[in-house]
This record gives C-alpha cells, sequence and structure tokens, in this order.
C-alpha cells in the first residue's frame, strides 16, 4: 500500500491523487523524448498511487494516445482515471487548424480515441478549447450523451472562461476545469476560481511548472527542434532573462528547505486548496520523484509568504501564449 494523497475531482466527481500525470510532452510539443522513458515515467507514476493520468487525442496526432495505451498493458488501465481532450485540428505537419466541437465531431473523436486506447470508457473527457461557432451547450449535450451510453464517466472543460463553465454546468456537472495555474499565470483567481468553487468543479492545473521555464533548470541556451516553447512569449529575449531571475529568487527560497525550485513550484499550487489537483507534465522519473516530492513538502505561511515575495502576482514577463493563441481562449475573454 502506499500513500498517496487523495482529493476530489469536483463535489460529485471521483476521487484522485492528488498529483496527476500530464503525457503531452512525451508524443509532442517540447522537443524529442524517449518511448522507454516515458512508460517506465508512467508505470513509477502508478506505482507511486497517481490515478489522474492526462493526455488529448491531439497530442502526437494519437501518438500519446497510443503510447499510454501500451503503458497500461497488463491491468494498468482499471488502475487510472484517464482524462481526454478532444477537439484541436491539425495538419499532417502538426501546425493548427482550428478546432471542432460540433456534436458529430465529439462523437467521431471518441470513437477513434476508445480504439487507440484500447478501451471501453474515457474517465473524464473534455473540449481542449471552446468552439466559438458552437454553443457550449451543444458539446456539453453530446458528451452528456456519450456518458448516458457509458462510453464517458464524466464531463470536463479546459480553458474555458466564467460564463462557459456555468453555461456547460446547468447542463450536465462539470468535473473539473483544466486550466493554465502556477506561481506566474495566477489569471484564474480572479474571476474563474471563485466561479469553480462556487459551483463544486475542482481544477486540474496544468503548466505549474510553466512548461519547464520554473523547473529551475532552464537555460537561455535551451531550445530543440520541435520544442514549441522557443515561440512562447515568456521564453523570449529579455522576457526570458526576467522570468529565469524569478526563478534565481525562488531558488533561494526553495534551498532554504532543501527543496527544488520544481518540488517547491508545485507545492505551492497544491497548497492552493483541495480543489486544485496539479496535472505534473513529467516525463523523465527523476522529474516525477520532484513532484512527488511536493506531496512531502508541507509549505508553512512563512514559506508562502517567502514565495510571494520571490515571485509577486504579475511578475511574469510576456504572455503564457502567443497573440494567435490567446485570442482563442475563452478564458481569457
Ligand atoms: N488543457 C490545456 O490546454 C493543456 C495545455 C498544455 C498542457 N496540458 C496538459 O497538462 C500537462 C502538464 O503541462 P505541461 O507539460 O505543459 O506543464 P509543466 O508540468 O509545467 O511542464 C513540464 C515540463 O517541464 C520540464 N520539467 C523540468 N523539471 C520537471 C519536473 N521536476 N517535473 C516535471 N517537469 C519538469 C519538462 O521539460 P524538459 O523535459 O524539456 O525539461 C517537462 O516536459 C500536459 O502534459 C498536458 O497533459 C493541458
Amino acid at each position: 500500500m502506499n500513500a498517496m494523497k487523495l482529493r476530489t475531482l469536483g463535489s460529485r466527481g471521483p476521487q484522485v491523487s492528488a498529483i496527476g500525470l500530464g503525457c503531452m510532452g512525451m508524443s509532442d510539443a517540447y522537443g524529442p523524448a524517449d518511448d522507454a522513458e516515458s512508460i517506465a515515467t508512467i508505470h513509477a507514476a502508478l506505482d507511486a498511487g497517481i490515478t489522474l493520468v492526462d493526455t488529448g487525442d491531439f497530442y502526437g496526432m494519437g501518438a500519446n494516445e497510443l503510447l499510454i495505451r501500451e503503458a497500461l498493458r497488463g491491468g494498468r488501465r482499471d488502475r487510472v482515471l484517464l482524462s481526454v481532450k478532444f477537439g484541436a485540428l491539425r495538419d499532417p505537419a502538426g501546425q493548427w487548424l482550428g478546432f471542432d466541437a460540433r456534436p458529430a465531431a465529439v462523437k467521431n473523436f471518441i470513437a477513434y480515441t476508445l480504439k487507440r486506447l484500447g478501451t471501453d470508457h474515457i474517465d473524464v473527457y473534455r473540449p481542449a478549447r471552446v468552439d466559438p461557432a458552437v454553443p457550449i451547450e451543444d458539446t456539453v449535450g453530446a458528451v452528456a450523451d456519450l456518458v448516458q451510453k457509458g462510453y464517458v464517466r464524466h464531463l470536463g472543460l479546459s480553458e474555458a472562461g466564467a460564463e462557459t463553465i456555468r453555461r456547460a454546468h446547468a447542463v450536465h456537472p462539470v468535473a473539473d476545469l483544466q486550466i493554465e495555474y502556477s506561481l506566474i499565470s495566477r489569471g484564474i483567481e480572479r474571476d474563474i476560481l471563485p466561479t469553480c468553487r462556487r459551483l463544486g468543479v475542482a481544477v486540474t492545473a496544468y503548466g505549474v511548472l510553466s512548461r519547464g521555464l520554473l523547473s529551475g533548470y532552464w537555460s537561455a541556451q535551451r531550445g530543440e527542434k520541435g520544442d514549441w516553447r522557443g515561440h512562447m512569449p515568456r521564453f523570449q529575449g529579455e522576457s526570458l532573462q526576467r522570468n529565469l531571475a524569478l526563478v534565481e529568487a525562488l531558488r533561494r527560497v526553495a534551498g532554504a528547505r532543501g527543496a527544488t525550485v520544481a518540488t517547491l513550484a508545485i507545492a505551492w499550487v497544491l497548497a492552493r486548496g483541495d480543489d486544485v489537483i496539479p496535472v505534473i507534465g513529467a516525463r523523465r522519473r527523476p522529474q516525477l520523484d520532484e513532484a512527488l516530492a511536493a506531496l512531502e513538502l508541507g509549505l508553512t505561511a512563512d514559506d508562502l509568504a517567502a514565495i510571494e515575495r520571490a515571485v509577486p502576482p504579475g511578475a511574469a514577463a510576456g504572455d503564457r501564449y502567443n497573440a494567435q493563441q490567446m485570442a482563442v481562449l475563452d478564458s481569457e475573454k
């Protein structure tokens, strides 16, 4: 038996491990990854008691789902809740073509996802973005229909704003909102997080390490082929220098607690409330170990104050996405 801490995915939702594992970087977005090490990381996460595994059907155009299927062979499927995002459209070169969350598209997407994952149900199914051309009630209605038919257990949302969350929740209970939340991305605290709390919707936080920027290992020299981070505003030029200075301030606080920067940054998100579940993009076992250490760190009020002095709200330089992607975020409207 392991002693993994548990949290609830929304007031009516299932119990999940207090930390989830996000698998995007194992197949996409952050430059080359190693399949064998990715699978070993998923196995290590399960062995440590992690029960929430996140993917998207467009991560590596299905490759991420196939990788997860491989990792879950041998009876592991039933030990996890699979959270899957759908709707993003990409061309063969991986370029973004837009988004499709029409009811027929939702049902088509899940048919492929179930085959690729080798499972008969998805635990949490969510549109990756709000489709501006489709009323959220229609998209959610399609997922509710899949729940009724047994293909989906719970509805989730991703990067939705407060009004959309309310409208979706009125059609079918939303278990969780997946959204970027970290020491340098605190926009949800104003309106979105209070709305989730009022409705009993959990927050599954991604980008808790700001995609590696807050890991303590990022350096100005990095930037491999296929690594999107080089195109993100916070990783560029003077903004990067300013953001890395924040990391150095955080490193001093982490050092005083004998922790790494990554562990401290994850522990800060864990301390935001029991309804906030960090989904960490560890793709190697040592990264996973740093994430698991956050569960044991136990930040004091003094630690939290020191962290906020090192990285005050709004301190980050640059937006969290480029202008084109910011424009399609319902959560930023
Ligand atoms: N809903 C959405 O719109 C959305 C968007 C993005 C992601 N997500 C989901 O959320 C998950 C997490 O997001 P993310 O991967 O962008 O965020 P993250 O956890 O902030 O960043 C993960 C990256 O940080 C680096 N890193 C360095 N030390 C680490 C450590 N100790 N633990 C973990 N990572 C460390 C790794 O990059 P290197 O290996 O290169 O060092 C890793 O790929 C994704 O896998 C995906 O499932 C959802």
